[in-house]
């Protein structure tokens, strides 16, 4: 049988929620990553050094045994967060970046910043610091039609941060557009992107053709091919800029089939299935390890990860719904078939 084996992974953008939701999807990632970038957008958010330390234990605790996975921690950057508290999470082992969500522009995004201009004196802080921010591009202007949301936040936004704070290292998550991967890549060293898997394997008629699909919602939202394509090009182009973050973001099934569904695609369960299956469509499937396993772990300054894990190419079909009998979440690609599978024997 064809198997690839990889240095194991880390995922550098994913949502797992707290209490009982917590518990029912934390395993998938365990299983498949050593470590992952824990977003702080819980309700209430995760503003201090103290709540994230919380937050990690809670983590902890949801851990299956016998697997070995370290939650890395981050803040969620408010326009009241104190100087001190940024110093006081650089100093801090277990807190590896600020997120910035523009205030409005996703699930639990209210606390967010409004006025990112007047934020500058805290990027001024994480520059001096040393902690990275991960942004959530896209401006929530009600004017700005939503598959534009991106390309703005690069031109009014992203573009004066990176020459206002030369030092400050800035991961532009789910990158979904051509303008971001162009920007990223001709940008300085230390400006990355993540890419998620659903923004590698489809463009916007998976939402919209034949029927509307709420599983293939999430924000930003998927774009057009030519959009999808570039995505592509950059995930398996061998840049160090480029790495894995699945953006795994878990809702009940029946608040994303509601009038007003939830954004946010499940993929954690096949999160590593979902990207051989990008890479091996491209031809690429030698690229998979250093995007996967290498090039977030350098960005942050982390040492590679030293297991491994292995991928089987066996054709499988994606359940219909995961978590427990009470919580019902639907992963990306259910009822699909998948090319590779985790082997779960070696981890
Ligand atoms: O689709 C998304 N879901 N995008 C985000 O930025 C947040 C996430 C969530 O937390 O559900
Ligand atoms: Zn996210």
């Amino acid at each position: 049988m064809k198997t690839l084996t990889i240095t194991r992974p880390d995922d550098m953008h994913l949502h797992v929620r707290n209490d009982a939701l917590l518990q029912a999807v934390l395993p998938y990632t365990a299983r498949q990553f050593a470590r992952a970038i824990i977003m702080p957008n819980l309700k209430p958010p995760v503003i201090t050094v103290a709540q994230a330390l919380a937050y990690r234990e809670e983590i902890l605790s949801a851990v299956p045994e016998g697997c070995d996975f370290t939650p890395l921690m981050t803040l969620y950057l408010t326009a009241a967060t104190p100087i001190n508290e940024i110093k006081l999470a650089a100093e801090n082992e277990h807190i590896h970046a600020f997120k910035l969500y523009p205030a409005g522009a996703t699930t639990h995004s209210d606390a967010g910043v409004a006025d990112i201009k007047a934020a500058y004196p805290l990027f001024a802080a994480m520059e001096q610091y040393g902690i990275p921010i991960l942004l959530h591009g896209e401006v929530t202007d009600p004017e700005c039609d939503i598959f534009d949301r991106e390309k703005e936040f690069i031109e009014r936004y992203l573009t004066g941060m990176v020459n206002n704070f030369p030092a400050l290292k800035i991961v532009f998550e789910h990158a979904t557009t051509q303008e971001a991967v162009d920007f990223v890549a001709a940008a300085r060293e230390n400006i990355a992107a993540t890419i998620t898997p659903q923004h590698l394997l489809y463009n916007r008629n998976a939402i919209l053709a034949g029927g509307i699909r709420p599983h293939y919602y999430c924000l930003p939202v998927l774009k057009r091919e030519q959009h999808r394509l570039a995505l592509m090009k950059a995930a398996m182009s061998g840049n160090p800029k480029f790495f894995l973050g699945t953006d795994s973001a878990p809702h009940l099934t029946h608040l994303k089939e509601n009038a007003c569904g939830c954004a946010g695609c499940f993929s954690a369960p096949v999160a590593l299935e979902l990207y051989a299956e990008a890479f091996e469509s491209a031809n690429a499937l030698d690229k998979l390890e250093a995007f996967a396993s290498h090039f977030g772990a350098d960005f942050y300054g982390l040492p590679r990860n030293s297991g491994s894990i292995t991928l089987q190419k066996q054709s499988h079909t994606v359940p219909q719904f995961c978590g427990t009998t009470d919580i019902s979440i639907t992963p990306l690609k259910a009822n699909e078939t998948l090319a590779w599978q985790v082997n779960t024997s070696d981890e």
